[in-house]
C-alpha cells in the first residue's frame, strides 16, 4: 500500500517535471542551398528517435521543403490548414519512420511572416498543447539569410550550419553566421562539413571558418562534424528510404551517429521564458536584422 502509494506520488512527480520541461529547438540551416541540409537534418532526426528521444520534425523550408518525401512518407496538410477551423495541428502531424513526428510547414512558412499575428497567436497556443510531449524540435529552415529563416533561427536554442567545400557554400555559411551572431552571440552554432573527401579535410574547414568567426565576430562556432562523399546518401534521397533506419550498419549511419552525440553534448541557449517555437517566431519576424 505504502509502496504503490510512494510509486503514485513519483509518478505525479516525473509527470510534473516533464510537463514543465519544453523541447529543444534545433534549426539546421546552410547558406547556400543543396549541400545536404535535408539530408542531414532527416537522419540526424531519426538517429534521435532511435535514441528513444521524441523527435518533432518542422520542415520549414519555404521553397523546396522535402522532408516528407525524404522521410518516404506523404503529408496531405500543412500549417495553412489550420486556417480552417474543423482543423487541429494533431491532424497536420504525420507519422515517419519508427513513429517520428513530421510537421509540414514548407508551404506556408514563407506566408507566416505576412500573417495576421491572431492566426500566429493560435498556431503558437495550439503548439503549446503539444509541444511538451517532445524531446527535441527539429527544424529543417532552407538555405540562406531570408527573414523567414532567420526568425526561426533565432528562435532555435541550437543551430547547425552545413557547407561544403564549395567556396561559394563557405562564403554564404560565413555571411550566416555573421548575421545570427550579431543578433545573438549565446546560441550555439555547430559546424558540420558535408560531401567531405576525408574528416580530416573536414576539421580543417571547420578550423579555417571558425578562425575567421574568432577574428572578424570575435566569437566561436563548434565543430559538428564531417560527413563524407557517399553514394548510399544520394541513393537514399532517390529511393525515399533514409540510410540511418535502412542501412543501420554503414558508415554514413555511424557517422550521423557520431553528429548526433556531438549535437546533444553542446549546451543549448539558456532561455528562462517558456516561449515556444512559433511564439518567437512571432517575436523575430519583428527584429530588422543587422547584415553589416
Ligand atoms: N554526403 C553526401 N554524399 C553524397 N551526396 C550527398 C551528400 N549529402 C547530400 N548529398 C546529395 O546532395 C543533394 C542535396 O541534398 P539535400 O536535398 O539534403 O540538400 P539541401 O541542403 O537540403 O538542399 P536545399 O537547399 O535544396 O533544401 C541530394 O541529391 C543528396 O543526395
Ligand atoms: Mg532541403
Amino acid at each position: 500500500m505504502i509502496a504503490s502509494l510512494g510509486k503514485e506520488i513519483g509518478n505525479r512527480i516525473s509527470e510534473g517535471f516533464n510537463k514543465d520541461k519544453r523541447a529543444e529547438i534545433i534549426a539546421i540551416t546552410s547558406g547556400k542551398g543543396g549541400v545536404g541540409k535535408s539530408s542531414i537534418s532527416v537522419n540526424f532526426a531519426l538517429m534521435l528517435q532511435q535514441m528513444h528521444k521524441k523527435v518533432l520534425m518542422i520542415d520549414a523550408d519555404i521553397h523546396l521543403g522535402n522532408v516528407d518525401l525524404l522521410m518516404g512518407v506523404r503529408a496531405p496538410h500543412t500549417l495553412a490548414d489550420l486556417f480552417d477551423e474543423n482543423m487541429q495541428l494533431r491532424d497536420i502531424i504525420v507519422k515517419g519512420p519508427g513513429g517520428i513526428d513530421v510537421l509540414a510547414a514548407s508551404s506556408a512558412s514563407g506566408k507566416l511572416l505576412e500573417m495576421e499575428d491572431v492566426f500566429l497567436r493560435k498556431l503558437s497556443s495550439a503548439f503549446k498543447t503539444i509541444e511538451n510531449d517532445y524531446d527535441y524540435i527539429i527544424v529543417d529552415t532552407g538555405a540562406g539569410i531570408a527573414n523567414s529563416v532567420l526568425s526561426f533561427l533565432l528562435g532555435a536554442d541550437k543551430i547547425v550550419l552545413v557547407v561544403t567545400s564549395d567556396p561559394a557554400s563557405i562564403a554564404d555559411g560565413y555571411a550566416v553566421i555573421k548575421i545570427i551572431k550579431r543578433n545573438d552571440l549565446e546560441i550555439p552554432v555547430l559546424l558540420v562539413t558535408n560531401v567531405m573527401s576525408s574528416h580530416e579535410a573536414g576539421e580543417n574547414l571547420y578550423k579555417r571558418m571558425n578562425l575567421m568567426v574568432r577574428r572578424f565576430l570575435k566569437s566561436d562556432i563548434e565543430y559538428g562534424g564531417s560527413v563524407l562523399k557517399d553514394d548510399l546518401i544520394s541513393n537514399s534521397v532517390k529511393t525515399q528510404k533514409p540510410f540511418v533506419v535502412h542501412n543501420p550498419n554503414a558508415a554514413a549511419t555511424n557517422i550521423v551517429r557520431m553528429l548526433t552525440r556531438k549535437i546533444l553534448t553542446v549546451s543549448p541557449k539558456s532561455r528562462l521564458d517558456s516561449k515556444n517555437v512559433f511564439d518567437r517566431f512571432i517575436i523575430n519576424r519583428k527584429i530588422k536584422f543587422e547584415w553589416d
